[in-house]
């Protein structure tokens, strides 16, 4: 297994390519069960997620088609028999379960493991079983480890779909895949506004799909009798991008961030902007330069259009330089905080009471071994790597290779010191 071994102390400067959404592109690829006709889907980031979700649709009878360069695929069904997701596939990656309602509402029938919790939090699935209940599936769980599925044709209903931490986003993925071809009229009320989410709807309405209310909490779902085959672009990855502008402020830089939308980051804008961080808008991208000191800041992690909990780590990372305390509260993963040891002790002081995080701002930060627990915690302990003094070395990087395509390539155009190396003492499984 790989480490990544930083020297700490350059600015980064220079442009930066953001890739395609990883998490648009594993609902938008599970989509595809439920047409025969083929689907293609571009800008595919290359990740291991993204393959691993290949993997699943192989499993599932889908034929997947790369071009050259890896980034464009195209997916057909040739076996619709087929309808496990197995364990071994699930537990790699949680957002497996998105094959769940393409399953039920396309080939009547679902076996897919159930996925356990992991770093970030518990993790249930207890609301895309009640969304897809709702729509007439007959659903055990749990047998065997499995949630077992069977269904008629699904029927139209109104779903609440909001648990004690708001919308979920792969819930309301599943649920809304399902309903495109249910009888009937299906609304999703907080139903999650993600980017990815609206992605989705956007790829299912080009396969024919009847879904409006896109981008907003309430979503509304006309059922139709087949969808057909599409070509569709992913929208690029606004975590990729908010991390990028983490390190290039971090750092003190002035780097350019090319094919990203920025209205897909407004929170995380606003909040850097708050952090004395320059941010400029340009055509399909920005640019991030230092405005001042970097400033301690208090934010709460919320549902879209909040700021993303997949941004939390990263933040706080920028945080431990701040010139003051700061104040985070996780609301969607309370459990969120594998990263505050490890950056702990990269001299960072952070102290965490329940899903609230206290940062303290230090001076400055030293080199030293740190453990990735999960994929952001991982690029939060790389953005603090890059100002560290001395020599950082992040293991167990097979998470952040399920997240960020190339990230120490990308970081080493900026000027950073970054290099990945084989890691003699890791001696467990792949992950
Ligand atoms: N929740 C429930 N019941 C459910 C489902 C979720 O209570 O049935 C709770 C969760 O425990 C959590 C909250 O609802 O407290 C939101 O979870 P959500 O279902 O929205 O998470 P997800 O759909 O499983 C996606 C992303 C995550 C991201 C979250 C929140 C993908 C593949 N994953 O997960 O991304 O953190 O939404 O925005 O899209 C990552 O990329 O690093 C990552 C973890």
């Amino acid at each position: 297994m790989d480490k990544i071994v930083i020297e700490g102390g350059r600015r980064l400067n220079g442009v930066v390519e953001v890739s395609g959404s990883k998490n648009a592109a594993l609902p938008v690829m599970a989509a595809a069960i439920l047409t025969d006709e083929p689907v293609t889907i571009r800008r595919l980031p290359d990740l291991t997620d993204v393959r691993t979700m290949a993997n699943i649709l192989n499993d599932l009878g889908m034929e997947t088609t790369w071009s050259d360069d890896g980034h464009t695929l195209t997916l057909r069904t040739t076996n619709d028999a087929l309808c496990t997701a197995p364990y071994e596939r699930v537990s790699e990656m949680r957002a497996s379960i998105c094959v769940l309602g393409p399953l039920l509402a396309k080939r009547h029938k679902a076996t897919v493991a159930l996925p356990g919790g992991c770093k970030i939090g518990e993790r249930p699935v207890d609301l895309h079983l009640l969304g897809l209940r709702a729509l007439g599936a007959n659903i055990i769980d749990i047998l065997h480890g499995n949630i077992e599925g069977t269904a008629d044709r699904l029927k139209g209903a109104e779903i609440f779909l909001a648990g004690p931490n708001g919308p979920t986003v792969l819930g309301t993925a599943n649920v809304m895949c399902a309903a495109a071809l249910a009888e009937g009229r299906t609304i999703i009320k907080e139903a999650a506004c993600e980017p990815e989410i609206q992605d989705l709807a956007l790829l299912l309405n080009k396969m024919g799909a009847k879904i409006t209310g896109i981008g907003t909490k309430q979503l509304i779902i006309d059922g139709v009798e087949r969808l057909h085959g599409a070509d569709h672009e992913l929208i690029p990855d606004r975590i990729e991008a908010g991390t990028y502008m983490a390190a290039a402020a971090i750092t003190g830089g002035s780097v350019e961030l090319r094919n990203m939308r920025c209205s897909d980051l407004d929170a995380v804008i606003d909040h850097m902007q708050r952090m004395n961080i320059r941010i400029t808008k340009l055509p399909g991208g920005c640019r991030v330069e230092p405005d001042g000191e970097l400033a301690p800041l208090n934010f709460a992690t919320a549902p879209y259009p909040g700021f993303p909990t997949d941004m939390q780590a990263q933040l706080m990372a920028l945080l431990t330089v701040a010139r003051g305390t700061s104040i985070i509260t996780e609301k969607v993963y309370p459990k969120r905080f594998m990263h505050v040891a490890e950056l702990n002790r990269l001299g960072a002081k952070i102290h965490t009471q329940g899903s609230i995080a206290i940062v303290e701002g230090v001076e400055s930060l030293s080199g030293a071994k740190v453990i990735a627990s999960d994929l952001r915690a991982s690029a939060s302990l790389v953005i603090a790597g890059l100002i560290a003094k001395g020599h950082t070395e992040v293991k167990e990087v097979h998470h952040i290779d399920r997240g960020y395509e190339r990230i120490e390539e990308k970081l080493r155009a900026l000027g950073a010191r970054i290099r990945r190396e084989h890691d003699p003492e890791e001696t467990g499984p792949a992950r």
